[in-house]
């Protein structure tokens, strides 16, 4: 039987596309389905440039298209979601009904840290200092706390920095959601 989607959920800077790659290279016949790539391949555009033109509405509505796509796959599939994926719609209740939700949780020291590293591709962070960006983690994280703690399952993710970490961090993870027999 063709195993359940596994969504994997989390702030952004949590590590979901950076695990969810590197589990798809270990995991023979599974894909890793980015949601905000599938996005920008629809659109054409990036990330930034739909919320720039069209608006967060329009990418939500983007968003959750290729959710419904994504979970349609016919492989095993792991589905990166935005940070903001389960907190629009009924994409929380979706995900639940139609998989496994795993919510990856990383420190807000690591967050911060991995966010000024890619705040460009972040049209949340447009513009902010450092500063700001460590108040919006905070001040995010308390408003999705009530969808992110829907999630079935969680996992640690502060450690995915170099190879070694990613390696350990998966084979956890497939040990603990994949392969628990093995
Ligand atoms: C967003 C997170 C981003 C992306 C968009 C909005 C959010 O994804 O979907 O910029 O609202 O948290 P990542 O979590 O993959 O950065």
């Amino acid at each position: 039987m063709k195993p359940s989607p596994i969504f994997l959920i989390g702030f952004m800077g949590a590590g979901k596309t950076t695990l969810g790659r590197a589990l798809e290279a270990r995991l023979p016949g599974w894909r890793y389905i980015d949601l905000d790539d599938e996005v920008e391949r629809h659109a054409g555009m990036s990330v930034a440039k739909i919320f720039s033109v069209h608006g967060e509405g329009t990418f939500r509505k983007m968003e959750r298209e290729a959710l419904d796509e994504a979970a349609r796959n016919e492989s095993p599939v792991i589905i990166g979601c935005g940070g903001g994926t389960p907190c629009f719609f009924d994409n929380m209740d979706f995900m639940n009904s139609t998989g496994v939700t795993v919510l990856l949780e990383a420190r807000s020291s690591t967050l911060l840290r991995r966010l000024l590293e890619a705040q460009a591709q972040r049209p949340k962070l447009n513009g902010f200092s450092p500063a700001e960006v460590e108040k919006f983690i905070s001040d995010s994280l308390s408003e999705r706390a009530a969808w992110y703690s829907k999630a079935a399952r969680r996992f640690p993710s502060d450690r995915l920095e170099t190879p070694a970490e990613i390696e350990v961090s998966c084979r956890l993870f497939i040990r603990k959601f994949i392969n628990p027999n093995e």
